[in-house]
C-alpha cells in the first residue's frame, strides 16, 4: 500500500451555511468552497460534512483519487466507495441503466440518507467500486456537501472520513484527529444531524435488499416501492457462517480500545447487573465507563457515565453514539458496559453499530 504524505498541511475551514437551503452557503464562505472544489478537480482529497457523518471526498471517476482515499484511511481497497451526486439526474452518469425502483426511491428520499446499489457504467473505475460491477450512489442532504460537488464539477467518491476501524466522524474535530496531515482540506460544518451512515439498498437483486440499516427503514422503503424489501441475512448473523454482501460490513468496525459488553433486559435489572460488573472490574483495578441514558445516568457507580440522551429520543441516541465511542478511547477506560438500544424505528441501525463495537458480546438479564 502507498502511504500518503503524512506531513501534508491540512487546511481546516469553518463553513457558514443556511440549513434550510441546499444552496445556502454564506457569502463569507464562498471563497473556501471554491478552493475546496478546485482541490477535488485537481485530484486531491477534501473532507466534508453530510447529514449522516463526515465524508472523505475525491473525484469519483479518477482512479488515482480513489487510491489516495484508501491510503489516507488505511482502508482495504476491495471495500468500495459511495459516489455522491448533487442532482438526481446524475444517477444516469454512473448507472448502466436506472431501474424504476431507483427513480421512485430518489423521488421519495433524495437528497437524503439513502444509498442505492445499481449496475455500474464503464466510466466508473474499478478503483472506486473495489473491483465490483455495481456502484453505490447517494445524493446527500447537506448544503456544504451539495455545494462541494457542484463547485468541483465532478462526482465525489466518499467513504466516512475516519481512519479504517475507528468510529465514523460526526464533527470536524474527529476528522482532524484521524486524518490531519494526510489530506488537503477539511470543511467544518459543525455537528452532523443524523450521526449514523446512510441506509444502503441493493437494487441489483431479485428482491430489493438492505445491505446496511440506517435512518431510512425497510418499512419506509417498502411503502414507497410497493413491494417487499428484505434485509441481507449476512448482517443479522452473529456468527461467521453468512457473509454480508456489502464488503464494508464484514470488517470489525467501530471497535473502541476497551473491552465492551452490552447488557440487555428490563431497566432495573440492567442497572443492577452493570453495577455488579463495574464493582467487580474496579476491584480488579480496571477503569470502567458506562453508556447510559438521561433516565439512568445517576444510577451507575462507574468511573465515567456517558449519556446517549433520553431513551425515547432515538435521534439523539444515533447522534451521540459515535462521539461517545470516541470519548471512551480518549478517557482510557478498560471496560465499557452499555445499555441496549432496541428502539422502535432506528433501533436496528443503532444496534447494528453498537453490536460491532462490542464484538457481539451481549449479556441478557
Ligand atoms: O452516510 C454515508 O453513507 C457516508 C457518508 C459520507 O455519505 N458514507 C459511508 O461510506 O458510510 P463508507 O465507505 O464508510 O461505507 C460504504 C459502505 C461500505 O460498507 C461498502 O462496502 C458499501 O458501502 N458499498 C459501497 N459500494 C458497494 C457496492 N457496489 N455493493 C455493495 N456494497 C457497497
Ligand atoms: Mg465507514
Amino acid at each position: 500500500m502507498v502511504y500518503y504524505n503524512q506531513g501534508m498541511n491540512t487546511k481546516i475551514y469553518k463553513i457558514n451555511y443556511d440549513n434550510r437551503d441546499a444552496f445556502g452557503i454564506a457569502s463569507d464562505s464562498e471563497e473556501y468552497m471554491k478552493e475546496a472544489g478546485e482541490l477535488i478537480a485537481d485530484g486531491e482529497l477534501v473532507a466534508f460534512p453530510t447529514e449522516t457523518v463526515y465524508g472523505l471526498g475525491g473525484d469519483a471517476l479518477h482512479p488515482e483519487a480513489a487510491k489516495k482515499i484508501y491510503a489516507a484511511k488505511g482502508r482495504p481497497s476491495d471495500n468500495p466507495l459511495i459516489i455522491h451526486i448533487a442532482e438526481i439526474s446524475d444517477l444516469e452518469r454512473v448507472a448502466r441503466e436506472v431501474p424504476p425502483q431507483a427513480r421512485l426511491l430518489a423521488e421519495a428520499f433524495w437528497p437524503g440518507p439513502l444509498t442505492m446499489v445499481v449496475w455500474k457504467k464503464d466510466e466508473v473505475p474499478y478503483a472506486t467500486t473495489g473491483g465490483l460491477e455495481t456502484v453505490a450512489v447517494r445524493m446527500p442532504n447537506h448544503p456544504v456537501a451539495l455545494e462541494l460537488i457542484r463547485k468541483s464539477g465532478k462526482l465525489i467518491a466518499a467513504p466516512s472520513a475516519n481512519t479504517s476501524g475507528r468510529p465514523s466522524p460526526t464533527e470536524a474535530a474527529h476528522v482532524a484527529e484521524d486524518l490531519s496531515g494526510r489530506i488537503a482540506m477539511i470543511l467544518d460544518g459543525g455537528s452532523v444531524g443524523i450521526g449514523i451512515e446512510s441506509t444502503i439498498i441493493d437494487l441489483t437483486e431479485q428482491t430489493p435488499m438492505v445491505l446496511r440499516p440506517g435512518y431510512i427503514t425497510p418499512q419506509m422503503l417498502s411503502e414507497v416501492l410497493g413491494e417487499e424489501v428484505i434485509i441481507d441475512p449476512g448482517i443479522l448473523a452473529t456468527d461467521d457462517t453468512t457473509k454480508p454482501k456489502a464488503p464494508g460490513m464484514k470488517y470489525k468496525h467501530y471497535a473502541p480500545k476497551a473491552d465492551m459488553v452490552i447488557v440487555d433486559g428490563e431497566k432495573s435489572v440492567v442497572i443492577e447487573e452493570i453495577n455488579r460488573l463495574t464493582t467487580e472490574a474496579q476491584a480488579a483495578g480496571r477503569k470502567v465507563a458506562v453508556i447510559a441514558t438521561e433516565e439512568t445516568r445517576e444510577s451507575y457507580c462507574a468511573d465515567i457515565v456517558l449519556s446517549m440522551g433520553k431513551r425515547e429520543d432515538e435521534d439523539s441516541i444515533a447522534q451521540h453514539m459515535y462521539k461517545i465511542l470516541r470519548d471512551c478511547d480518549d478517557l482510557d477506560v478498560q471496560e465499557i458496559y452499555s445499555e441496549s438500544f432496541q428502539t422502535p424505528r432506528i433501533g436496528q441501525a443503532i444496534m447494528n453499530r453498537l453490536l460491532k463495537a462490542a464484538g457481539h458480546q451481549v449479556i441478557h438479564v
